[in-house]
């Protein structure tokens, strides 16, 4: 929404018609769209979400909603996406999202269609911008998580396990670990040993420390094994939903570190409710920074945040390779300076 206003106020400033394009891609083929005035958008900034909806399954290319294509025979459709953005008379199309909204917008571009990008995933995982729009907030969700449950980890002498989203990237796990004192914190890109973990917890038990707190992403995986797949959305363009990797964790302690283990799985908590200040700001930089491309026709560019400046890449860039945490990045050393085990004692950071 944020994002939403910011293109959308700063286009009718410049004397343009701005046209909302419902559910994302699902629209562009259908021909859904509403018309966007400067009342469409007030008071949009501080609610989280997308007033024009959105779709993780429409893609043009390979089209699966029904009724036009379904999970079994997905069309290509990608020529009525074109005749619709002719249709309406549009000048610029501006995608947000992800990694997979991205990529389509790049094929779009590349077919001959005006695409500029903007970051949206709270999973802070795309090449070429040091933050996307989301993350923030998820982060803040999920330090205060991690807060509130040392109260009973505390009292009661548990180990409280709090899983996060994020994919295949641990950024948010890695955030809200250092963020809220985590002891432990398991991640996608460094695979963990069951031994490492316990010895964490009983080396704090030791220490005097009778509790601990693990924060998990929700792809950690086992230095032997995969990540736990929680389901399979037919036809979407990333079908494997992950989640439930903490149940595993909790198994693995019982009965090995004399505490008892909960298990808190935040899931879509991470993704609602008011966006924060700084996830704000950085929309309506991005969101100004599209229509300022729009307008000087650098079109196939992804918006981008660098070194604290609005600054764009090519959409190419951007897209296909995801940005995860480094095992030797300098955070991982800074949660290993405060003692900080990611349940692997080959990692030093
Ligand atoms: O990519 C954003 C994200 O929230 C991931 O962190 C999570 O794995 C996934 O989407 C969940 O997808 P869905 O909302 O389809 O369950």
């Amino acid at each position: 929404n944020a994002v939403v206003r910011g293109v959308t106020k700063s286009a009718l400033r410049r004397g343009w018609k701005v046209v909302g394009i419902c559910d994302g891609f699902r629209g562009l083929v259908e021909g859904d769209f509403r018309g966007l005035d400067d009342t469409d958008v007030s008071g949009i900034l501080v609610r989280g979400g997308t007033i024009l909806g959105t779709s993780n399954t429409a893609n043009p290319f390979s089209y699966a909603l029904p009724p036009l294509g379904s999970p079994e025979r997905p069309r290509d459709l990608s020529k009525l996406a074109f005749r619709n953005f002719r249709r309406l008379g549009l000048d610029a199309l501006v995608a947000i999202g992800g990694d997979g909204t991205l990529t389509m917008a790049n094929q779009l571009y590349k077919r001959g269609m005006p695409v500029i990008g903007v970051p949206k995933t709270i999973d802070n995982d795309l090449s070429a911008t040091d933050v996307t729009f989301g993350f923030d907030s998820a982060l803040a969700v999920a330090t205060e998580a991690v807060d509130r449950v040392h109260t009973t980890a505390e009292s009661h002498n548990r180990v409280m396990i709090v899983e996060t989203m994020g994919r295949y990237a641990g950024w948010i796990a890695l955030r809200a670990g250092l963020a809220g004192g985590g002891d432990i914190i398991l991640l996608p890109e460094i695979p963990y040993k069951a031994e490492d973990i316990i010895k964490a917890v009983l080396e704090r038990k030791r220490r005097g420390k009778k509790f601990s707190i693990i924060v998990v992403a929700e792809g950690a995986k086992p230095a032997r094994g995969g990540m736990t797949v929680a389901k399979v959305v037919k036809g979407s363009t990333d079908p494997v939903r992950l989640g439930g990797v903490s149940y595993k964790i909790a198994e693995l302690l019982d009965g090995r570190v004399g505490m008892e283990t909960r298990v808190v799985i935040l899931g879509h908590v991470q993704r609602g409710g008011q966006p924060t200040p700084f996830d704000r700001w950085l929309a309506t930089g991005f969101g100004v920074k599209a229509a300022e491309l729009v307008s000087k026709k650098m079109f196939g560019r992804m918006v981008s945040f660098r070194n604290y400046g609005f600054a764009s890449v090519p959409l190419s860039a951007a897209v296909g390779k995801l940005r995860r945490v480094s095992p030797s990045a300098q955070e991982i050393r800074t949660a290993i300076g405060v003692g900080t085990s990611f349940g692997n004692s080959g990692v030093t950071g």
